[in-house]
């Protein structure tokens, strides 16, 4: 099982798109995938048509003692499967509080709650450090990174990558890479570009060569767990997402299971991610 989660501090950089994209797109190549969505907001499963299940079939069970193996609700989207997020995983959070509540979600998935075996489990989380993105970073090998080419953009992933650094340290060295994907790139601008070459540049690897180009079809939400994939599956944004979910999955394999932590010695971003003024010079 893969466990990857998919994080950025900063809001509206594409993340649960992606989660939605990527899983279909994993679904579509065969692999056997699950998303939990870990955003107490819960878009993703609004967009999935599974805005608020009743609080036993959510993400919440995850952080539940007296649940067994295989009692955990999961919903059928197409080509993949879904752990819906809850609005009460906001009041849940109070309580969460103790150095081990960062283990809930591993301990769930590792000791068979799910009750089937998955490929790839993906994680959408929120904006923001909170226990539970602490929980996905913390139950994953690999960690995703959706980022705009742009000034406040870079800066929130690069902090971003700062902190999963941290957690790698910290609390899980099996965390082994952090995959940088462009997102809503738009060609004709200059800045995009820029900002790509100097991430490219600064953190070599980790930065997937494929993109996501900025497509409205993609941006559209179909409520019944389909995906674009499903509607149009020549569109740009879904033919970006296949290859982006081939060169990850590539990547993925190359690192190998066992292989220690890659970005261990990646760069420490500095407080000086440089703004369109100084990008060029
Ligand atoms: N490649 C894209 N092109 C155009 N719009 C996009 C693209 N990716 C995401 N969006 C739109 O941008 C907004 C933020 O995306 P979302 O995936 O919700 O980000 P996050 O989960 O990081 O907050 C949404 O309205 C979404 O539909
Ligand atoms: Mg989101």
């Amino acid at each position: 099982m893969l466990p990857l989660a998919v994080c950025n501090h900063k809001g509206g950089t594409g993340k649960t798109t992606s989660v939605a994209h990527i899983a279909a797109a994993l679904g579509l190549s065969g692999h056997q995938t699950l998303v939990i969505d870990l955003d107490p907001q819960g878009f993703l499963s609004r967009m999935l048509g599974i805005p608020e299940a009743a609080r036993e079939d959510t993400a919440l069970a995850l952080f539940e003692h007296d649940r067994e193996p295989g009692e955990v609700q999961i919903f059928g989207m197409s080509g993949f499967d879904l752990i819906p997020s809850s609005s009460l995983l906001t009041k849940r959070m109070r309580s969460l509080n103790k150095p081990t509540d960062v283990l809930w979600v591993k301990e769930s998935i590792e000791s068979g709650l799910l009750g089937r075996e998955y490929d790839v489990v993906l994680f959408d989380t929120a904006a923001a450090v909170t226990v539970f993105s602490l929980n996905a970073l913390v139950a994953s090998r690999h960690a995703l990174i959706p980022v705009l080419p742009e000034y406040q953009g870079v800066v929130g992933a690069e902090q971003t990558f700062q902190t999963i650094k941290l957690i790698r340290k910290r609390l899980n060295p099996r965390l082994q890479r952090t995959h940088f994907l462009f997102t809503q790139v738009d060609g004709r601008k200059g800045i995009h570009q820029s900002y790509r070459q100097y991430m490219r540049k600064k953190y070599e690897g980790h930065v997937l060569d494929t993109i996501i180009r900025t497509s409205t079809s993609l941006a559209e939400s179909y409520e019944d767990g389909t995906t674009l994939f499903d509607h149009d599956p020549q569109a740009r944004g879904a033919r970006d997402y296949a290859n982006v979910t081939d060169e990850l999955m590539r990547k993925i394999q190359a690192d190998g299971d066992g292989a220690a932590a890659t970005d261990a010695e990646a760069p420490v971003p500095d407080a000086s991610t440089p703004t369109p003024e100084t990008l060029n010079s």
